[in-house]
């Protein structure tokens, strides 16, 4: 194969990309790499909370809509992100409380939901619910407005919304067996009992030589739920300026992710976050970290992209 996307659809997977809505409306180099490279798009930003409803009842497609259209027609399935966040969600939700707050939840994910049925595939319908301490619910405004019910009421919403869709709870830190992740299991277990959940997703945003020895054995726990895993927001981090050494250890991350989904016949896919370099969250969010993702700036391709390719 000479493509991530034929090698994927060679092993039934998705190859996922996240996409900026400006990108793919402004670049046409942009445009056509993530046609001919990935078979499965998520919307880096546009269907978050404050992009799709920024104020109560007010829904804004424009760019979402933009995304489904041009994974309908390149033939892509669409990864859904996400419902329900403590993050990038508006004031006005964050201010209501009680019955409000829910009744706001239930709207806003029978509206997207409804609106993308038979469009997009899969929804991370809830995430980052848990904290980094001790596994410990993460203390947002929902588990204050609402208790952890709201994470069943999340998904309860969804599935009557969307029957078909697969549903995901999706984390970061979650790869290796940890607090965070058992409590995630934990979880888990809990809405799988209930028929609510479909899926783990794992974030992924690592740092160079920090792949978990035991992310394939940890990944399983969840598969053995009857549950899909997938890897939904890869990035591997690396102190800048990134050197060739650097490079090459940060192609093994890759390809040891890679290798993990696809030894494992219940991982979906494994989604990249970003296209280029110069494109990804990273910079900003973790100072003097950057090069995390598969292209350079020019969009020539790193030794991770070709790592990908053989493990894929
Ligand atoms: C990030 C986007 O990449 C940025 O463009 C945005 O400014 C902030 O959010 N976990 C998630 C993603 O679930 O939605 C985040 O995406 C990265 C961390």
């Amino acid at each position: 194969q000479t493509t991530l996307r034929g090698a994927a659809d060679g092993l039934n997977k998705d190859i996922g990309v996240a996409v900026s809505y400006n990108l793919l409306q402004n670049n046409a180099q942009y445009r056509n790499l993530v046609a001919t490279e990935f078979n499965s798009l998520t919307a880096e930003n546009a269907m978050k909370w404050d992009a799709t409803e920024p104020s109560d009842g007010n829904y804004t497609f424009t760019q979402a809509d933009a995304i489904v259209d041009f994974a309908e027609d390149n033939g892509q399935s669409v990864h859904g992100h996400t419902f329900v966040w403590h993050q990038q969600t508006p004031s006005w939700v964050q201010n209501l409380s009680g019955t409000a707050l829910q009744t706001a939840m239930i709207e806003h994910i029978n509206t997207v939901a409804n609106r993308y049925e038979g469009r997009v595939a899969s929804w991370d319908v809830v995430n980052e619910v848990v904290s980094d301490s001790n596994g410990a619910m993460r203390d947002s405004f929902w588990l204050r407005g609402l208790g952890e019910g709201y994470i069943t009421t999340a998904f309860q919403t969804a599935r009557a919304a969307d029957p078909n869709a697969d549903l995901y709870i999706n984390d970061y830190s979650i790869e290796g067996d940890n607090a965070k992740s058992d409590r995630i299991y934990t979880i888990a277990q809990g809405l799988v009992n209930q028929g609510l959940l479909d899926g783990v997703g794992f974030q992924a945003h690592l740092i160079l030589g920090q792949v978990p020895g035991d992310m394939e054995a940890n990944l399983q726990r969840f598969v053995d739920l009857g549950l899909k895993v997938r890897i939904t927001e890869l990035d591997v981090r690396i102190q800048t300026p990134a050197d060739a050494g650097e490079l090459q250890q940060q192609a093994n991350d890759y390809r040891r992710v890679a290798e993990i989904c696809a030894e494992l016949a219940d991982c979906s896919g494994v989604t990249v976050w970003g296209v280029r370099d110069g494109d990804s969250w990273v910079p900003g969010v973790f100072p003097g970290y950057g090069a995390p993702l598969l292209f350079n700036d020019d969009l020539s391709k790193k030794p991770a992209y070709n790592a990908v390719l053989e493990a894929l």
